[in-house]
């Protein structure tokens, strides 16, 4: 069964992303790891007196290591958000290319009616550069998430379930 490593591109404990990421794990089946965006900002001067720092070497290998990778990211003011951002840029500086041909799955929940569309697509602009294979559907967009979510973390919505469960098969393929 295939690795499976998740980030969540919100740090809030309550996050409906990471509610999200591991009901998608879960379908998933395979070894599971979460990823940790509480990193340093990406600055220049740290990188280099200090290197990569040790927080953003981990994730870096968990992303090598794992076969596959599923991102479920919030919308910030019609974007991703900056931890995600930093997070990318940071994992760009380590050796090793970890995202080359690395199956990738995104999915966003989000208080609006797009359900963070324009976050996903800002998102998979971000990863271009990194050429991993990015899962290009079905879409997974929580819209209003706050009514979506029961308080264990379930969804009970058939379509986004549908959507969830589609995309993980998708991406247990490509790995
Ligand atoms: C700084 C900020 C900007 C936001 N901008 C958007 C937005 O552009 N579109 C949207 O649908 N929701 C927006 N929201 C609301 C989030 O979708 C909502 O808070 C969501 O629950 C955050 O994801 P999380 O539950 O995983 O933390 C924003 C929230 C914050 C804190």
């Amino acid at each position: 069964m295939p690795s499976l490593l998740g980030i969540c591109g919100s740090l809030r404990n309550g996050s409906f992303n990471r509610q999200l990421m591991h009901l998608a794990a879960g379908l998933h089946g395979g070894a599971f790891s979460e990823g940790d965006l509480r990193l340093p900002l990406y600055d220049g001067d740290l990188e280099a007196a200090e290197g990569i720092p040790a927080a953003v070497q981990t994730l870096a290998d968990q992303i090598k290591a794992a076969d596959g990778v599923l991102i479920c990211s919030p919308e910030y003011n019609q974007a991703l958000p900056g931890v995600l951002k930093n997070a990318l840029d940071w994992v760009s500086r380590t050796e090793g290319a970890p995202w080359l041909n690395k199956p990738v799955a995104v999915m966003s929940a989000a208080a609006g009616r797009a359900g963070g569309a324009r976050a996903q697509y800002s998102l998979r602009l971000c990863l271009t550069p990194f050429r991993p294979v990015i899962i290009n559907g079905p879409e997974v967009l929580v819209a209003a998430a706050h009514a979506e979510f029961g308080k264990d973390g379930s969804l009970a919505n058939e379509h986004y379930l549908k959507a969830i469960s589609e995309t993980m098969d998708l991406l247990k393929a490509a790995a």
